[in-house]
């Protein structure tokens, strides 16, 4: 029989496991977030989210009595269910890193009481990882038992940006597991699944939504939803952008076409939208984990190579517009408007603009960047490119030769580009995004569509 789950213990205090910690509060939990980076902890107990993501500061500031912040792993003897939300980095021949995993495996087995307790894997884990788990945790916890501990699996498909509605208003729930585990958190997602939860201050549920779909599986088969699940989107993207490539050529228009197969129910238009290709922690590290995977069994997967290859092939797309309208880069001055990866994030993990300014600089060109929130983080963490931190972007589009829209931030749209345009030396904009939609008097290229 399963137990009414009442503790929770999150560990891992990235956007997962933030996110995790703010929904479960939300829902009534007491949560105890341990992470082992006392930096991070600090920060949290002093009311500090050191990640950019709308409406989460609100959300944990408004829960701040149930949730206790802790690098201490006791927590999780009093736990019900103990949520695994930590970073899996992909190793240098792309297959996920799993040491974060393991620590954590091996601190919450030194821990598990003599309850009954569900470990439940929230990261992105090579499929196999939930056994693999099971076993760390029969040899490292004392007071293991295998009718009292279970392990399970349920992926997360949140988008950073959006992450506190996706896991709100989600379309579905995985749960994966033994079906006593299962049940649990069945019970724990209770007034998610019902929807019967009040919405936070600012994320407001969607009029058309209703409530999620809760789809019970094996370990394995939840673990692999989670990999199959990104490496479509992926795919989706990487052929409209593939499409966009020969549009060009044949003079079709992307947007028209994607419009037009996406209103084929079959297809769906989300994740059509044709551009500079995907960025991030996800699709690039999903996309290499599952070829990754292929590799173990001797099963290539043709089809995600090709995805990654279109994908990163994108990045170069924007350069050749360049030199098509420039001839040479050598001393010219290019704006790039936008690092984060998407917009509203700071997260510059994989961000094409990354690649785009390593090789305008190569090409000879001075780089003036900028971007609405991630310009200190791109401070840090990419210290070793070559730029100009551009204050705004009217700043950084003054005579210049030519300005990349790399991310489609909101603000970028509503600036006066027909101002702007006129204070560059020559008006060209390269629009990689697709966003502008008013006729400049300036060349406007944009991604699969004719100029
Ligand atoms: C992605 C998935 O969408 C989530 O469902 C998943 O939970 C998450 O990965 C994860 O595995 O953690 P995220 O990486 O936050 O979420 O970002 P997305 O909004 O999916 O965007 C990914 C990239 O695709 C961005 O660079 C975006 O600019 C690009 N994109 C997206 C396109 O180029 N075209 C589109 O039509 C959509």
């Amino acid at each position: 029989r399963s137990h009414v789950p009442s503790r929770i213990a999150v560990v891992g205090t990235g956007y997962v496991g933030l996110g995790t910690a703010g929904l479960l509060a939300h829902l009534g939990y007491r949560v105890t977030g341990i992470d082992i980076d006392p930096d991070k902890i600090a920060q949290l107990q002093r009311g500090v989210v050191p990640i950019h993501e709308p409406g989460l500061d609100l959300l944990l500031a408004s829960q701040e009595d149930r949730i206790t912040w802790t690098t201490d792993y006791q927590a999780v003897a009093e736990a019900d269910v103990i949520f695994i939300c930590v970073g899996t980095p992909p190793g240098p021949d792309g297959t996920p890193d799993l040491r974060y995993v393991t620590g954590a495996a091996r601190s919450i087995a030194a821990y598990l009481g003599d309850r009954p307790q569900v470990i439940v894997n929230k990261s992105t884990v090579p499929i196999g990882t939930g056994d693999f788990l099971q076993r760390l945790l029969e040899d490292h916890a004392p007071q293991f038992d295998e009718t009292r501990h279970r392990v399970a699996s349920n992926p997360e498909f949140l988008r950073e940006g959006t992450a506190l509605a996706d896991s709100l208003y989600p379309d579905r729930i995985v749960l994966g597991g033994h079906p006593e585990a299962v049940e649990v958190l069945a019970r724990l997602y209770g007034p998610l699944i019902e929807q019967s939860f009040t919405a936070p201050q600012g994320i407001g549920r969607p009029d058309s939504y209703s409530r999620p779909a809760v789809v019970r599986t094996t370990l394995q088969s939840a673990e692999m939803i989670k990999y199959a699940a990104n490496a479509f989107l992926a795919l989706k993207i990487s052929f409209a952008n593939e499409i966009a490539g020969l549009c060009e050529r044949v003079g079709a228009d992307i947007q028209e076409v994607t419009t037009g197969i996406g209103l084929d129910g079959r297809i769906g238009h989300r994740f059509l939208q044709a551009g500079l290709g995907w960025g991030g922690s996800c699709f690039g590290k999903d996309t290499q984990g599952l070829i990754s995977a292929g590799r173990e069994h001797a099963y290539p997967m043709p089809i995600l190579q090709a995805a990654i290859d279109v994908n990163y092939r994108q990045r170069n797309v924007v350069v050749e517009k360049l030199l098509r309208h420039l001839k040479s880069l050598k001393g010219k001055r290019i704006a790039v408007l936008g690092m984060a990866f998407k917009p509203n994030t700071d997260d510059l993990r994989d961000a094409p603009a990354h690649d785009l300014i390593a090789r305008l600089h190569q090409l000879g060109a001075t780089v003036l960047a900028h971007d609405p929130v991630a310009m200190p983080r791109a401070e840090r963490e990419w210290s070793h490119l070559t730029y100009t931190a551009a204050p705004d972007p009217a700043t950084a589009l003054r005579r210049a030769d030519a300005a990349i829209i790399a991310t489609e931030w909101e603000e970028y749209a509503l600036l006066n580009w027909r101002d702007l345009v006129g204070t560059m030396r020559q008006p060209l904009v390269v629009d990689a995004r697709n966003m502008l939609r008013e006729t400049l008097p300036a060349q406007v290229e944009q991604i699969g569509r004719e100029s």
